[in-house]
C-alpha cells in the first residue's frame, strides 16, 4: 500500500512479512531500482522514514557521523518490532567517542588473529559432530547436529560462558531476536538476561579466567567502560554469535544444495572456498526488514533528496547488496565473482564485530561437510525445509540433511 504526504512523495507501508528459503523481499526490490531513497512506515513507532538502497548511498551514509545513532534513544521512529532489540547503551546505539572507545575495548578479541586461534578450536569441535553425523548415518537435522552447537561453543569459547548456561541464553535469544514479542515480554527477559551477565561479572571479578568477558570486567573495574556498557556489550555479542552464524551457515548449505551447478565448482575447485563465502554472504537475505536507524544532526543531501536535520534514516544492506550498479547480475548466486565487497556486515564505523568469526566458521563448516560428506543433499524437497517466522533474523528451522 501506498500514500502521498505533502512534505515527501510518497510513503510506502512495509509489512515486512516474513520470507522463506532466499526469497529477497519485494519491495527491496523495487524501490532499489526506482526509488532508491524512498520513504517507508513499518507497522510499530511512529511517523515514517527515509530508507536508502543503493550500494553508494548506503556506503555514503553509514561512513558519514552526521547520521547519528545515539540520538535514537528515546525516539518511537517507525519500526519492524514492537521492542527496540538493541539495548540503550549498547554499541549499535552510541557515537563517537563513546562508541569508538567500545569497539577498542572489544576489537582485539574479534579480529583475524584471534579468529585464526579459535579455528582450530572450531575445527576440532566441526570435527567430532560431522563424524558423529557419519557414525549414526542419515538423515540428521544439521542445525541440530552442527550450525546449532558449534557457535555455541565458540562464542562459549571466547567470552567464558559456561556450556551448561546455553539452554537459557538460547531462550532469552528467541524472544528479544523476535519481531513480535511485546514490550513488556521483551524488557522482562533484558532485565533477565542482564541479571545473568551482571552474575557472571561478580563471580569473573573473584576468579577471573582467560576470556574476554574477565577482560571486559576487569576494564570495568578500571573505569574503561560502564557496567551498563559491560552488560549490555556482553547481551549483544552473544545474541548475535548465537543467532547469526547458526542462520547464515545453515542458509548457506540449504543454497549450495540448491544450486548443484555451483555446488559442482565448488567441489571440483576447494580453493574457491573463501570466495564462494563472500558470494553467499551477499546473496543471502541474512535478515527480515532493516536494522537499527540513524538520525540526521543536520540537513544532508544525498543523491538528489535533501533528508533534513532530526529526521530519520534507514539503510538496507540486503537491498545494497542486489545493486544492478555494483554486481551484474545480482539475482545470481555466482560463487566466481569478483566485483565490489560486498555490506552483508554492514559499513563504516558500526561495520560489524563479528565478521571475522562468522567467516571463519562459515568456511569450517562447508570444507569439513564438502570433504567428509561428499554426498550431501537435503533429506526432503526444497519447498519442505521450515523457515524461522516472526523473527529478526531469517533462517531454517530446521535443515534435514542426508548423504
Ligand atoms: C552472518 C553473520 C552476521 C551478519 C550478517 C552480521 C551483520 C551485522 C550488521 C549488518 C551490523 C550492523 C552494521 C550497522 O549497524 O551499520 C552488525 C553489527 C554488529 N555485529 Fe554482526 N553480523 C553477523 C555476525 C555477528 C557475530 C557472530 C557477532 C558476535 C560475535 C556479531 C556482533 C555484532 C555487533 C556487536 C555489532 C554492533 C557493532 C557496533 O555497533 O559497533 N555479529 N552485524
Amino acid at each position: 500500500m501506498t500514500e502521498t504526504c505533502p512534505a515527501h512523495a510518497t510513503v510506502h507501508h512495509w509489512a515486512v512479512e516474513p520470507l522463506d528459503a532466499l526469497r529477497f523481499d519485494p519491495l527491496l526490490h523495487r524501490l532499489l531500482r526506482e526509488e532508491p531513497i524512498a520513504r517507508v512506515r513499518m507497522r510499530f513507532g511512529e511517523g515514517d522514514a527515509w530508507l536508502a538502497t543503493r550500494y553508494e548511498d548506503v556506503k555514503t551514509i553509514t561512513s558519514d557521523q552526521r547520521f547519528s545513532r545515539a540520538l535514537t534513544v528515546g525516539r518511537p521512529v517507525t519500526s519492524m518490532t514492537p521492542h527496540t532489540v538493541a539495548p540503550v547503551g549498547g554499541i549499535g546505539r552510541t557515537d563517537h567517542p563513546d562508541h569508538t572507545r567500545l569497539r577498542r575495548l572489544v576489537a582485539h578479541a574479534f579480529n583475524r588473529r584471534r579468529a585464526c586461534a579459535l579455528r582450530i578450536l572450531a575445527q576440532e569441535a566441526t570435527d567430532r559432530m560431522v563424524a558423529a553425523m557419519a557414525a549414526q548415518g542419515p538423515p540428521a537435522e544439521l542445525t541440530e547436529a552442527l550450525t546449532g552447537p558449534l557457535p555455541e561453543q565458540v562464542i562459549g569459547h571466547l567470552l567464558g560462558v559456561p556450556a551448561g548456561d546455553f539452554g537459557r541464553l538460547q531462550g532469552w535469544r528467541a524472544v528479544i531476536l523476535s519481531s513480535d514479542a511485546s514490550p513488556a515480554r521483551s524488557s522482562a527477559v533484558k532485565a533477565e538476561i542482564a541479571g545473568y551477565f551482571r552474575n557472571l561479572a561478580d563471580h569473573r571479578a573473584l576468579d577471573p579466567g582467560d576470556d574476554l568477558f574477565s577482560e571486559l570486567v576487569s576494564a570495568q573495574r578500571e573505569g574503561a567502560l560502564s557496567r551498563p556498557e559491560l552488560i549490555s556489550l556482553s547481551v549483544m555479542t552473544v545474541l548475535n554469535a548465537l543467532d547469526q552464524v547458526r542462520n547464515q551457515t545453515s542458509t548457506m548449505v540449504y543454497a549450495l544444495l540448491t544450486h548443484p551447478e555451483q555446488l559442482a565448482l565448488l567441489r571440483a575447485e576447494p580453493a574457491l572456498l573463501p570466495r564462494a563465502v563472500e558470494e553467499l554472504l551477499r546473496f543471502i537475505p541474512q535478515r527480515n526488514g532493516v536494522g537499527l536507524p540513524r538520525i540526521a544532526t543536520e540537513d544532508v543531501v544525498i543523491g538528489d533528496t535533501l533528508i533534513r536535520a532530526g529526521e530519520a534514516v534507514y539503510v538496507s544492506y540486503l537491498a545494497a547488496n542486489r545493486d544492478p550498479d555494483v554486481f551484474t547480475d545480482p539475482d545470481r548466486l555466482d560463487l566466481t565473482r569478483d566485483e565490489a565487497p560486498h555490506l552483508a556486515f554492514g559499513h563504516g564505523a558500526h561495520y560489524c564485530l563479528g565478521a571475522a568469526l562468522t567467516r571463519m566458521q562459515s568456511e569450517v563448516v562447508l570444507s569439513t561437510l564438502l570433504r567428509e560428506l561428499p554426498e550431501l543433499r537435503l533429506a526432503v524437497g526444497p519447498d519442505q525445509v521450515r523457515w524461522r517466522r516472526h523473527t529478526v533474523n531469517r533462517g531454517p528451522e530446521t535443515l534435514p540433511v542426508a548423504w
